[in-house]
């Protein structure tokens, strides 16, 4: 195997991080790397706040739902979906520009997530943990609020990044049979159960905090309750109106 494919296949998320501060040229270069991601059109339509005030990760770690993380990372970054550098571009063109598409909302979430995922990966070439902070949409508006974000920009995740100071075990995917399907879809319970007694091993295995559960009853809390149903009224708020 290569050894971009071997760093892919070695991500954990890290939640305890060393002290050491990630030196600022190498963060501004992982940016750069995520730049270099496929971008729908070409619309770049991220901005990315680097969050530097104490005080800031502080409030953010809380509206995260008290992830300490996000305070204590090297760094804490926020990725946005932006559609109003792109639309106010074309609009100093001269054109008529219609917002609040759902088709906008979906290039931009799609966008910021691929550039995103860049980072990850050249901060993980680098030595450097990561972990996602989708917590940060538990409490949308206030973060928005915090970050001074304007109208058609709106916070999609945060991210962690640091040197580890933990060292976890590689959590496993399903089975790749379960995930790629030969020109059609097929059913792929019998994957999934296998998954369930693969995942239920790992729990019991791993080290720092094991437990009795497999996949499928982890997916409980996320689907028999309406998780985050501020969400919807939120994004309209901000100007992603799914026209
Ligand atoms: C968009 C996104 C949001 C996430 N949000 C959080 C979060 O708020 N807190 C956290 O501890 N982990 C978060 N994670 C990390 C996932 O829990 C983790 O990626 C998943 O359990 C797989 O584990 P691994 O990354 O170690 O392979 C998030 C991951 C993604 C992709």
């Amino acid at each position: 195997m290569n050894p971009t494919i071997e760093l892919l296949k070695s991500h954990r998320s890290i939640r305890k991080f060393t002290e050491q501060k990630i030196p600022h040229e190498l963060l501004v270069e992982l940016i750069r790397a995520g730049q270099g991601a496929a971008t729908s059109s070409h619309v770049q339509a991220y901005s990315v706040i680097h969050v530097t005030k104490p005080g800031n990760r502080e409030t953010l770690a809380e509206l995260a739902g008290g992830q300490g993380y996000v305070a204590g990372a090297s760094d804490f970054l926020v990725f946005c979906a932006d559609m109003k550098r792109p639309t106010e571009a074309a609009e100093r063109t001269g054109a008529n520009v219609v917002r609040g598409m759902t088709e906008q909302l979906l290039v931009a979430s799609i966008d910021v997530a691929l550039m995103a995922q860049n980072v990850a990966i050249a901060a993980e070439s680098e030595g450097l943990g990561i972990c996602y902070i989708g917590g940060i949409r538990n409490n949308p508006a206030a973060v928005s609020d915090l970050l001074r974000l304007p109208k058609h920009v709106y916070p999609v995740f945060g991210m962690c990044l640091g040197y580890p100071a933990q060292d976890p075990d590689i959590k496993p995917r399903l089975p790749v049979e379960a995930v790629l399907k030969e020109d059609t879809y097929c059913d792929d319970r019998e994957q999934v159960e296998a998954f369930d007694a693969t995942m239920r091993a790992y729990y019991q295995a791993r080290k720092g905090g094991n437990k009795d559960a497999n996949w499928s009853q982890n997916l409980t809390p996320l689907f028999d309750s309406k998780l985050r149903a501020h969400m919807r009224d939120f994004l309209i708020e901000r100007g992603f109106e799914m026209k």
